[in-house]
């Protein structure tokens, strides 16, 4: 059976990735692999609005996390982690395991931060070295305010770094890097670039660079350092994930040939179809409209109905959508809809759910659904920038 990936990551991988990923295999220090990294990096540059350097590093996205924090800090640097769900608790953990003095600034789940209480917390409690901040939550569904999160930073006492975690929103969400002062950002390739796990990817502004010159906690297989001298040569100071590669080359090349603005709109349109098509089911969605991801959608699962029972029938019709995490296990549940994604497969999930839904005895029109499915995206699609 066809299954519908709708997950949060990996995402499903187009024909096109699939048929790279499985070439022949190329000498990592031949000139071929310097013409593909250099081809991967500039597109991801492109994509992340950025003309800073971009590292590729075989891993996922958390030894992302880990390489910003070991490259930029030194054990006892006051940090403060703005966390708003699980993710942005990852990234505080990461920093606290290398001895950062690590304060937590908590948000409520399914709220994001806001600026101004960030800024009088900054001005109130500083300085700090650094601020972790995580663009698109994906436990909860929701998409920072980041541009206006990072001029608050910006703005405080000592100009704390701007380190982001922007896994789950890179290549489907508006992001300008440089316009934006973010000093580091990660993401990974099998989120919305459309490849398997196993490639982290960290864009490293001057800032962040000159941060490394001073930073001392240990790093050995991260060091950018060591990143950079073999970048310089087209090649990764280790082994990479080269199968990987192949594929990231051509989802990268996918983006970049849409078009971030055409990305961008279509990844809005999808994520309103999922958005009207799951309140349309009887659900309620966890975020308030402003600050609703448009890579991710989380919605309550309703009175009564337990996740395992619910989820297993899906998945037995082919339909794989993602549970709740931490403190909101067995109580949400979370559909991915970023990289390769369109109409066709929101409809058939917000009808698949529905029918499993009507089977487990909650009273909806699966029908009906799918019908504001599809008319919320071409609205939305008819008002975007073309
Ligand atoms: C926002 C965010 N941060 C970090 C991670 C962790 O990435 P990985 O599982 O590739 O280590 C994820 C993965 O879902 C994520 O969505």
């Amino acid at each position: 059976m066809e299954q519908n990936l709708r997950i949060p990551g990996p995402t499903p991988i187009p024909a096109e990735v699939r048929a790279a990923q499985s070439a022949p295999m190329i000498d990592h220090r031949g000139t071929e692999f310097g013409e593909m990294l250099r081809e991967i990096t500039g597109g991801l540059a492109t994509l992340i609005g950025t003309s800073a350097e971009v590292f590729v590093l075989t891993g996922s996205g958390t030894g992302a996390l880990e390489a910003t924090v070991v490259n930029t800090l030194s054990p006892g640097d006051r940090v403060l982690a703005v966390t708003i769900g699980s993710f942005g608790d990852r990234f505080a953990k990461v920093a606290g395991a290398f001895g950062a003095d690590v304060e937590r600034y908590e948000v409520e789940w399914g709220s994001a931060a806001d600026p101004a209480r960030l800024a009088a917390h900054l001005a109130a409690n500083a300085p700090y070295r650094a601020v972790l901040l995580t663009h698109n939550e994906t436990s909860t569904g929701v998409t920072n305010p980041i541009r206006e999160l990072s001029a608050a930073v910006h703005a405080a006492p000592a100009e704390p770094l701007v380190l982001v975690d922007g896994i789950s929103g890179l290549g489907a969400l508006p992001f300008e890097m440089d316009a934006w002062e973010i000093d580091l950002v990660v993401t990974a390739s099998q989120k919305a670039f459309m490849a398997s796990p196993g490639i982290a990817i960290a864009a490293v502004g001057a800032r962040a660079r000159a941060a490394e010159e001073t930073a001392r906690m240990p790093r050995f297989y991260w060091d950018f350092a060591e990143a950079r001298r073999w970048a310089e040569k087209g090649q990764t100071p280790w082994t990479p994930a080269v199968s990987v590669l192949y594929g990231l080359r051509v989802g990268v090349g996918r983006l970049v040939a849409e078009g971030r603005m055409r990305t961008w709109a279509r990844h809005a349109a999808v994520a309103a179809a999922a958005q009207a098509g799951l309140q349309a089911l009887g659900l309620s969605l966890v975020a308030a409209p402003a600050i609703r991801s448009a890579t991710v959608t989380a919605a309550w699962l309703p009175d009564g109905l337990e996740w395992a029972p619910f989820n297993a029938t899906m998945r037995s019709r082919g339909l794989i959508v993602a549970g709740g995490q931490g403190q909101w296990v067995g109580r949400i549940l979370r559909f991915g809809h970023m990289g390769d994604v369109g109409i066709d497969d929101m409809a058939n999930a917000v009808r698949v759910m529905g029918e499993v839904l009507v089977e487990s005895g909650w009273p909806t029109d699966p029908a009906a659904a799918v019908l504001a499915s599809r008319r919320a995206f071409e609205g939305s699609l008819a008002g975007a920038p073309r």
